[in-house]
């Protein structure tokens, strides 16, 4: 099919179109480019129109169109650390407030006209978008957001919030988000069949507020889902101290969580987003054990029975090093006794369960392929991924590298079998 073939928008497509603002065409637009695996950044020889500008746009967070060169955000996002939730009191005023569902109900919060959301990854979708936006025009469009939530509710929000413009103000609620998800101005939802966080933009907060109290209702799950994405900045950032603290609140999450943990994890990613907010270069290292850990959230979300993102990330983490061992990148795994120790909070068993099948089988490693092929860093025919490399200090290499089929499901085997 060619650009100039695409089919018209259904009624039912035209009516999404139209809630989120876009052109007419816009999501046969992104249909196609997904099918033909185009790049992120670079030219689409595709006709100019409104479709495909907005589709360019949000087809995985942003091709620029050549015409169009992307200003550098203004990075004024403020982090700050307050002790109690009273204390953010200020930023519930005034505002259109969008709320995890489930934090709205363990936290009474003192908040008028609040709207909630439950945090799935099947909601983490367009259709929410545009529910958000049209309850937004019901209260009257106020200009400022205050996102309240974990990954999923900031990410989806946010989203809808950059589609109009809005400033925002994101508190995040979960471990994961305090210390990533609301950091660097991305958003996205996922878009199926395409896999996860396809469609997205940049959309800087003027405010992030981290209040560890929230984590006192938080399950310990959860705790852990969000602590491998502690264990990979500290992998990222080579600090085996910092990598150590994140694999012992892994094994024991401590009570009240050190202010201190949290703000020298988030300042990692902030501080590699002040230098390449748009993912150019170095910023792919934040994507350290995500190839695998976006396939695995992928195929399990398709047979009905999702995976904790910060589960499957710490999977993917575990997938990266042997990699970047079996290739002779690295000659030993840093602080193996204790990553090795916390193998245990993840199961052949309960990943099985998720993925519907044997871990490896045929069929599997084709579904794992089928979302690898959708990785924004694939290039050519070649999947590229992050490795950790030692050449300079222990720590991953922003640039990713070509490695062959054979290797990568040589070493899924390998860890399918290290699992507990
Ligand atoms: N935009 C980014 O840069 C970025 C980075 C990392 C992850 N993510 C995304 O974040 C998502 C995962 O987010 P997450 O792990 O933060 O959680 P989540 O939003 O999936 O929430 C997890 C669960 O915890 C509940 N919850 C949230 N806060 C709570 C609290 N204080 N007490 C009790 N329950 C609470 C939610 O209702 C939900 O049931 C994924 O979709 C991932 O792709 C985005
Ligand atoms: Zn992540």
């Amino acid at each position: 099919m060619r650009w100039h073939d695409l089919p018209r928008s259904s009624a039912t497509e035209r009516g999404l179109e139209q809630q989120l603002g876009w052109a007419e065409g816009t999501l046969a637009v992104l249909q196609h480019a997904f099918a033909c695996q185009l790049p992120r950044y670079g030219d689409w020889h595709a006709p100019v129109g409104t479709a495909f500008v907005t589709a360019a746009r949000y087809y995985k967070r942003g091709v620029v169109p050549h015409d169009k060169v992307q200003p550098l955000p203004a990075l004024r996002t403020r982090l700050s650390i307050v002790a109690q939730l009273s204390d953010l009191q200020a930023y519930l005023t005034n505002r259109y407030i969008v709320c995890d569902q489930q934090v709205a109900q363990l936290h009474a919060l003192a908040a008028p006209a609040q709207v909630t959301l439950v945090a799935t990854e099947a909601h983490k979708s367009l259709a929410m978008v545009a529910e958000l936006l049209r309850q937004w025009r019901e209260q009257g469009s106020p200009p400022q957001w205050t996102i309240i939530g974990g990954g999923i509710t900031l990410d989806v929000a946010a989203f809808a919030a950059a589609l109009c413009g809005a400033k925002i103000v994101l508190i995040p609620t979960t471990l994961l988000a305090m210390i990533d998800a609301a950091h660097g101005g991305k958003n996205g939802v996922n878009f199926p069949p395409w896999g996860k966080n396809q469609l997205g933009t940049y959309h800087w907060a003027e405010h992030v507020v981290i209040c560890p109290a929230w984590l006192q209702t938080l399950p310990p799950t959860e705790l852990q889902a969000g602590g491998w994405e502690g264990v990979k900045h500290a992998l990222i950032a080579g600090d085996e101290e910092l990598l150590l603290a994140w694999l012992q609140c892994l094994a024991r999450p401590p009570r009240p969580w050190p202010r201190a943990l949290l703000q020298k994890t988030a300042y990692i990613k902030t501080a590699i987003v002040q230098r390449d907010p748009y993912e150019r270069g170095e910023r792919q290292v934040l994507n350290f054990g995500h190839t695998l850990a976006h396939a695995l959230e992928a195929v399990a979300q398709d047979n009905g029975s999702p995976l904790r993102h910060g589960y499957a990330v710490g999977i993917g983490i575990f997938y990266a090093l042997l990699l970047s061992q079996a290739l002779g990148k690295i000659q030993k795994i840093p602080q193996l006794a204790a990553l090795s120790n916390c193998r245990a909070l993840l199961s052949q068993s309960t990943l099985a369960r998720a993925l519907g099948d044997d871990l490896n089988t045929d069929t599997l490693w084709k579904k794992l392929q089928h979302y690898f092929a959708q990785d924004k860093k694939r290039r050519g025919n070649k999947l590229w991924i992050l490795l950790h490399d030692v050449e300079a200090l222990p720590r991953a290499n922003p640039e990713p590298q070509a490695v062959s089929e054979i290797v990568l499901r040589k070493v899924w085997q390998q860890l399918t079998q290290l699992l507990p």
